[in-house]
């Protein structure tokens, strides 16, 4: 689970190059983190929720010069663009890290030093193959027939005097820590890849690179800065100011939200570096699929990226964060098209926003904005199917199966939907006011269940409802704070717009 011991968990999302400017599938794995940091906080958890930018390396160094920036001012201008992508999202982050910032530099360099006293270190020559877009060492068996990386990208014959961290040495123990926790990676399946790959054998790590400038320095050696990974792998601690007090209370409940292609850091590479420094590995790697542009990886060179800050002013965050969480179940990789999305979106406004609509302005016109003054029917099936549905959500802790957690509210929202035809409150206030307003206070029971449900996934919308309902609590436990009959309503207003599905534009 997301590790909540002590009711605490420490939420990451990867750091993020600043090579170029945000893609989509950064605005993805940032908003399953936030959808699981919101749901911990519902729950009552102390969450720290951290995510930022990861601004060294080859890859940063050629792209400045390239633009003939400035390595530090075009890492500023782009930061911010992830710093953006946070705000255009609503991502609760607690903290933006920054590889540049003192504070991480300076742990850097500490956490170094600790391997180096520890004799995890030491010097010696590298001579392979290394990746610049992907920073990444490769052996000659790993890449493709025509000499490209796993990931496609061209690799670069490297000879060079180098630092190496004592990797080979942590293999038993790596088998050990996968085996004592078997839920330390999510979904399962990925499990068996990091196992086979460590039991494949492990070679000690080049850890430094020569013959540019752009990283941390080697503490004592001026010729050599900090190999990109390791430098970024630390931003999870020095986030929390290592050896810190945040340390001692959020370091024992991490969880990384990672991509697939980046677990091989985040299985291998971290937990044994944190084990050399005496350290415990994180608790839990949570690691999400890929979205595809018609069937293909997007990428710059093929020019079919699709831009996040273009879909949330086109479609509005709860639509765009609703698509990516809903559509997809965790850990697969899916297309993101124009259709889907807006099937996904009209989804929202069908079910949700149609059912607030219709029974706010019901409530303003014959109730007079106001609770109808019944007896609370609480034994009402849908108040089963709502601790259902909130079980299920609670469940994502777990999980991460976001996909089922949104289908059980808009199942709620279906069936109170089909309640409401079946009483008919419209025809029934003429005839039976009783039973109207019964149903309308089940109804707005519901709808503010819904509110509450939907705060993790589409925060705006969620607002909303709650905002027109006039409640104060707002976390999960309150769910049992049932509305007052006679409670003041707000302005009925619109929750989720709808969007033309037949339109043939493109994303
Ligand atoms: N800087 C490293 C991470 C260091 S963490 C200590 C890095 N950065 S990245 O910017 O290339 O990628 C960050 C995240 O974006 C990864 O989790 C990656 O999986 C995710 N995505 C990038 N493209 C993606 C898609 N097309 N779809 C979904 N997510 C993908 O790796």
């Amino acid at each position: 689970m997301l590790q909540a011991d002590k009711g605490r968990c420490y939420i990451t999302t990867p750091i993020y190059y600043v090579n170029s400017v945000p893609h989509v599938g950064h605005a993805y794995t940032n908003v399953l983190a936030d959808a699981a940091a919101r749901v911990a906080r519902l729950m009552g958890m102390e969450v720290k929720f951290v995510t930022g930018t990861d601004e060294h390396g080859q890859k940063v160094e050629r792209s400045a010069k390239a633009l003939g920036k400035l390595p530090s001012e075009f890492v500023d201008a782009n930061s911010l663009l992830f710093r953006n992508l946070c705000s255009c999202y609503l991502v609760s982050n607690d903290d933006f890290i920054r590889t540049t910032q003192p504070r991480h530099i300076n742990c850097v360099k500490g956490f170094w030093d600790l391997l180096k006293s520890r004799d995890e270190i030491y010097m010696g020559k590298y001579s392979g193959w290394y990746c610049v877009r992907d920073e990444s060492f490769y052996q000659e068996h790993e890449l493709s027939p025509n000499g490209l990386s796993p990931t496609g990208a061209p690799v670069e014959w490297v000879e060079e005097e180098s630092y190496f961290f004592r990797l080979s040495k942590w293999q038993k123990s790596l088998m050990e820590f996968y085996a004592e926790n078997p839920d330390f990676i999510v979904p399962k399946h990925m499990f068996g890849e990091v196992i086979s790959f460590v039991k494949s054998g492990l070679e000690d790590l080049s850890i430094s690179r020569s013959g540019f400038h752009w990283g941390i320095g080697v503490p004592g050696d001026s010729k050599h800065v900090i190999y990109v990974w390791l430098d970024a792998l630390v931003n999870y601690i020095s986030a929390l100011g290592y050896l810190s007090d945040d340390m001692d209370k959020f370091w024992s409940v991490a969880s990384h939200m990672v991509g697939k292609d980046i677990w091989r850091f985040h299985a291998v590479y971290w937990p044994a570096f944190l084990l050399a420094a005496g350290l415990k590995p994180p608790r839990r790697l949570m690691v999400h699929g890929w979205w595809m542009k018609d069937g293909q990886k997007m990428s710059k060179s093929t020019g079919n990226v699709v831009d996040p800050f273009d879909l949330v002013e086109r479609f509005g965050s709860d639509a765009v964060r609703y698509f990516l969480l809903s559509d997809m179940p965790f850990g697969n990789d899916g297309n993101i098209t124009y259709n889907s999305l807006v099937r996904k979106a009209n989804e929202l406004a069908d079910k949700v926003g149609n059912l607030v609509q219709r029974v706010m302005f019901f409530a303003s016109k014959h109730f007079n904005s106001s609770v109808p003054e019944v007896s609370p029917p609480l034994d009402h099936p849908l108040f089963a199917q709502s601790c259902a549905c909130l079980e299920v959500i609670k469940g994502l802790v777990q999980s991460m199966q976001f996909n089922l957690a949104t289908s059980a509210i808009m199942e709620l929202a279906a069936a109170t939907n089909r309640y409401l035809d079946s009483v008919a409150p419209w025809k029934a206030i003429k005839v039976n006011s009783t039973k109207a307003a019964e149903s309308i206070y089940i109804s707005l029971e519901i709808i503010r269940h819904l509110g509450i449900y939907l705060q993790p996934f589409t925060p705006e919308g969620a607002q909303k409802i709650l905002d027109q309902l006039q409640v104060e609590g707002r976390i999960f436990s309150s769910i049992s704070n049932c509305l007052t009959p006679g409670h003041k309503l707000g302005q009925p207003s619109i929750v989720f717009r709808k969007f033309d599905a037949e339109c043939s534009l493109t994303l």
